[in-house]
C-alpha cells in the first residue's frame, strides 16, 4: 500500500474528502481521545497531531503518535478505496512537529479482494473490553496478524508461554495500583469517560467498560475506567481470550510510534474480517520501569508499543468518532 514519488500530481476528489477523514477516524486512540487533525490541499491531505488531546500519563507523545499512526492507516486504505495507491512522506516538515504525514495520490490501482475486507472490517472493529465467545483464533490468523505487522515494519510478539503470561500479568497488574494512586491518571480517566447517555462523540462511553474493578481469570488487568462511580455498563463475564501478544518496534522515534499505530490499525481490522477483537492494555507500558522490565523479562527483542489480547466474539459495540466537518482545517 505504498507508491512510486516520482509521477504527476493527482488531484484529490473534493467530494472525496469527508470519506478519506471519516475512514481515517475510525482509527482506534488511546482513550477514543481522537488526536488528530486533517488538511485538504489540492493534492495531499495532512495528518496532523492534536496536542490538546494528549493524556496525562504519555508526557512523551508515545501514545498520542500510535493513535495517530492508526489514523494514518485508515486513511491509506481510504486512498485504496478509492482505487490509488497511497503515497505516504512521513514526518516530512521538521519545522512543523505537529505535520505527522503528507498523503498523496500515486498509481491508479484496483482494490484487492483482501483489502476490501479490510475495509469492510472497518464499521464493526471496535475494542472489546467485554466477554469472548471461548473458541480459539481461526486457523491462520494469527499468522496473517504477524505479517501484517512485519508489512508495517513492526513485529507481533506471541506471549504463548504460561511463565511469561505470568509474569506479564503480575507487571500490568503493578502498573495499575501505580497509575490507580497517580492524580494524572485519575484525571485523564475523569476526562476522557463518558456517563451512560452521554452524546458525547469522542471519549470511552460507559457501554464499553465493566462498573467496578475489572478482574477476570485469563485476562490483563485493565485499566479502571470507572473509578467506583457506578458508570459502566458493560457486563464483562465471560470466556476468556483466546491469545495475549506484544506488539513490538524497532526502535522508539516518533517514526516507530507512527509505524505501531500503522501495524495495530491493519491487524486489528484483519481480525475484526473473522470476527476476532482485542482488549489493548498500554496501562504497564505507561510506566517506564514496568515497560522495561516486561521487555527484560519477556525476552523481547524491540520497543514495546501495545499489549493486545484477542479472541472470537460475536458482539460489536463500535463507540462514537467525531464528524469530518469538525476534524478538518480550512
Ligand atoms: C495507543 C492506544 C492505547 C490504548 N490503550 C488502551 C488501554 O490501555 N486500555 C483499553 O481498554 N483500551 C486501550 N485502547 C483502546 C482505546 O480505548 C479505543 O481504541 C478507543 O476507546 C476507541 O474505541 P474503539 O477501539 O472501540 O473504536 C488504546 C488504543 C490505542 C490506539
Amino acid at each position: 500500500m505504498s507508491g512510486d514519488t516520482r509521477r504527476p500530481l493527482i488531484p484529490i476528489p473534493s467530494n472525496q474528502v469527508d470519506f478519506l477523514v471519516a475512514t481515517a477516524a475510525r482509527a482506534p486512540s488511546v482513550q477514543n481521545t481522537q488526536p488528530w487533525r486533517f488538511r485538504a490541499g489540492r493534492h495531499w491531505i495532512e495528518l496532523h497531531v492534536d496536542p490538546g488531546r494528549q493524556l496525562r500519563v504519555d508526557p512523551l507523545g508515545r501514545e498520542v503518535l500510535i493513535s495517530c499512526g492508526a489514523a494514518l492507516f485508515g486513511l491509506r486504505l481510504g486512498v485504496r478505496a478509492l482505487g490509488f495507491m497511497p503515497v505516504v512522506d512521513l514526518l516530512p516538515d521538521q519545522s512543523q512537529p505537529q505535520l505527522l504525514a503528507r498523503v498523496s495520490f500515486g498509481a491508479a490501482e484496483r482494490l484487492t479482494a483482501g483489502e476490501r475486507r479490510l475495509l469492510d472490517a472497518l464499521p464493526h472493529r471496535h475494542t472489546h473490553r467485554g466477554p469472548f465467545s471461548g473458541a480459539p483464533l481461526p486457523p491462520g490468523l494469527l499468522a496473517g496478524l504477524k505479517r501484517d505487522a512485519a508489512t508495517e515494519g513492526a513485529t507481533l510478539a506471541l506471549v504463548s508461554h504460561a511463565r511469561g503470561y505470568e509474569r506479564l500479568a503480575d507487571l500490568a497488574a503493578a502498573a495499575g495500583r501505580e497509575q490507580d494512586a497517580d492524580p494524572g491518571a485519575v484525571a485523564d480517566m475523569q476526562d476522557w469517560t463518558r456517563s451512560p447517555g452521554s452524546g458525547a462523540r469522542d471519549g470511552v462511553p460507559a457501554t464499553a467498560f465493566p462498573a467496578g474493578a475489572d478482574v477476570r481469570r485469563g485476562r490483563l488487568g485493565q485499566r479502571d475506567f470507572d473509578l467506583s462511580r457506578g458508570l459502566g455498563t458493560l457486563d464483562a463475564a465471560g470466556p476468556a481470550p483466546a491469545a495475549t501478544a506484544v506488539l513490538l518496534t524497532p526502535g522508539d522515534s516518533r517514526g516507530d510510534w507512527l509505524c505501531a499505530g500503522q501495524a495495530l490499525h491493519r491487524l486489528l481490522a484483519r481480525a475484526a474480517s473473522r470476527w476476532v477483537f482485542a482488549s489493548l492494555h498500554t496501562q504497564p507500558l505507561e510506566v517506564t520501569a514496568i515497560r522495561r522490565l516486561i521487555a527484560d523479562q519477556l525476552g523481547l527483542a524491540g520497543a514495546p508499543q501495545v499489549i493486545l489480547q484477542l479472541g472470537p466474539a460475536t458482539t460489536t459495540r463500535v463507540t462514537a468518532r467525531r464528524p469530518p466537518a469538525e476534524l478538518i482545517d480550512p
